[in-house]
C-alpha cells in the first residue's frame, strides 16, 4: 500500500490492544507533530502561495485530529500523558540532505513527510481491520482516508517543485531507506512502534 516496501506484522495490533492508554497518549502527539511539521514546511518555504494554502489547511486538519484523539482520551477517562519521542521518525528524519540548496531541502522534507503518512496510513489501516474496540475501528478508518490525502498532498508538491531534481528516483530512494529503518518496528504499543 502507498508503495510502501514492509508491511507491518498483524501482530503489532495484540501488542497495541493491551494498551489502549498508550496507543492514544503516543498517537494524540503523533497528530501534534504533524501539524507542527507542516507549519515548519510553511515558515521555510514561504515564497510557495499554493503551498501555503494547502499545507495551512494540512496543518489544521492535523490539530483536528489531535483534537479528537485528545477527546477519546477524555471519554475513556484517561489523561493524555508527556509528550512520547517518536524514535521511528527520528530516524526517518536521518535520510534528509543537510547542506543542500533550499530546494532540495524542500523536496526531502515533503518526501520524509509523505513517507510518514503512508506508514501512518498502514498502521491505521491494519488497526481498522484488526483491532476488535469497535469506535476504535471505525475512528481508524477515518483518519486512514484524511492520511492518504496527505500523502498525496506532500508528494504532489514535491513533484510539482522538484522539477530539476529526480523526485522518483529520490523516493525510492527513501522507500529503501524506510524498509531498512522499519524492519526494527512493530513491537510496541506507539503508532511507529
Ligand atoms: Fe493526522
Ligand atoms: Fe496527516
Amino acid at each position: 500500500m502507498l508503495h510502501l516496501k514492509l508491511a507491518t506484522d498483524p501482530r503489532w495490533v495484540n501488542i497495541v490492544e493491551k494498551n489502549i492508554e498508550e496507543i492514544l497518549t503516543d498517537h494524540a502527539w503523533c497528530e501534534q507533530k504533524a501539524a507542527t511539521n507542516a507549519i515548519t514546511i510553511i515558515t521555510l518555504n514561504s515564497e510557495y502561495p499554493d503551498l501555503v494554502t494547502d499545507l495551512l489547511i494540512l496543518a489544521q486538519e492535523e490539530l483536528v485530529h489531535f483534537q479528537m484523539v485528545h477527546d477519546i482520551i477524555k471519554k475513556r477517562g484517561y489523561a493524555l500523558g508527556r509528550e512520547r519521542k517518536d524514535s521511528y521518525v527520528n530516524e526517518l528524519y536521518k535520510f534528509m540532505s543537510k547542506g543542500g540548496n533550499r530546494l532540495q531541502s524542500m523536496v526531502d522534507r515533503l518526501l520524509f513527510s509523505a513517507m510518514i503518512e503512508a506508514r501512518s496510513c498502514e498502521r491505521f489501516k491494519l488497526l481498522s481491520k484488526e483491532i476488535k474496540d469497535l469506535e476504535l475501528s471505525k475512528f481508524y478508518n477515518d483518519l486512514m482516508i484524511s492520511e492518504a490525502g496527505h500523502y498525496t498532498t506532500f508528494i504532489g508538491f514535491a513533484r510539482k517543485y522538484g522539477q530539476h531534481i529526480d523526485v522518483d528516483k529520490r523516493w525510492q530512494e527513501l522507500v529503501e531507506f524506510e524498509a531498512e529503518v522499519i524492519k526494527n518496528y512493530g513491537k510496541e504499543e506507539t503508532i511507529h512502534g
